[in-house]
């Protein structure tokens, strides 16, 4: 599988997510407000990437990620592998969504964090508040799933409890090369937090594929997967903007690129020690 997305699979998940999205009831989508903080960021194969300085940096990076994605696609990929070979039962399944919603749920916050150490730079700023508000809503589109597929009461996926006790993230250490990135570019800080979503198209294609044909369930209550095997075409284009701006120094892209490696690694923690914890239920 490759994981960049070609100019096809964008024009094939736009129109496909739009028609999927008209099965959810009732869910009000707003025309209204949207601004795109950088022209055409939002059209289908948008080349103004290739303009910019460092966009070569970019194109190493995928590159760099693409390998460590198809290293780990086991843990990378959100259980989805283990979810296309049926693996899950329908218990196992409920609890593994129940621990991701505590992600999505604190997800806009985390973003959002962001915004303050930005407020000079006023695309980036605009890029981390648009995104922030993309994800907002996210979350009760995977409680509607949860709530529909396993009868489960909102409140009690909203008071849902992570399968893996602690992590890096919510103890709120930062390696050294994250708080020197931070400190020295905050725009490749936030950056790395969207870039990081390149590997949400593939894991929830296979999924939603997977969740109709394995487990049955039907388009009206699959919206949260679907929705992913798009939006996040364009927040990985956010990040990768940010760094084909911005990466100007090699000291710069040395420490982004082990902040990368770092992120990659706790993810594959965390969903190995979430699989290895239901697989002990
Ligand atoms: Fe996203």
């Amino acid at each position: 599988m490759s994981y960049n997305i070609t100019e096809q699979e964008e024009r094939i998940a736009r129109e496909q997510t739009q028609k999927k999205l008209e099965a959810i009831v009732p869910r009000e989508l707003l025309p209204n407000g949207s601004y795109a903080p950088v022209p055409g960021i939002f059209d289908i194969a948008w080349k103004g990437l290739l303009e910019l300085p460092y966009f070569d940096f970019v194109r190493s990076t995928r590159e760099f990620d693409n390998t460590v994605i198809k290293e780990n696609e086991e843990w990378m990929l959100r259980l989805a592998p283990m979810v296309a070979r049926k693996e899950l039962d329908h218990e196992q399944l409920k609890l593994f969504e129940m621990h991701s919603f505590r992600w999505v749920d604190t997800y806009p916050v985390a973003i959002v964090e962001n915004v303050f150490e930005n407020l000079h730079n006023r695309e980036v700023r605009d890029l981390i508040i648009r995104h922030a508000g993309e994800e907002n809503g996210h979350s009760e589109l995977e409680a509607d799933f949860i709530i529909q597929a396993f009868g489960v009461n909102r409140l009690d996926v909203w008071d849902s409890k992570p399968l893996v006790k602690s992590t890096y993230l919510e103890e709120g250490k930062e390696s050294d090369a994250m708080s020197s990135l931070r400190k020295e570019s905050p725009e490749l800080s936030y950056a790395l937090v969207p870039f990081c979503e390149r590997c949400v198209p593939p894991a929830t294609r296979i999924i939603g594929k997977a969740l109709r044909e394995q487990y049955g369930f039907k388009d009206d209550i699959l919206g949260f997967f679907d929705l992913h095997t798009y939006i996040d075409i364009y927040h990985e284009r956010f990040g990768a903007y940010i760094m084909a701006k911005y990466a100007r120094t090699r000291r710069l892209q040395e420490l982004f690129l082990t902040a990368l490696d770092e992120r990659r690694k706790i993810l594959i923690g965390t969903n190995k020690q979430a699989y290895y914890a239901l697989k002990a239920k």
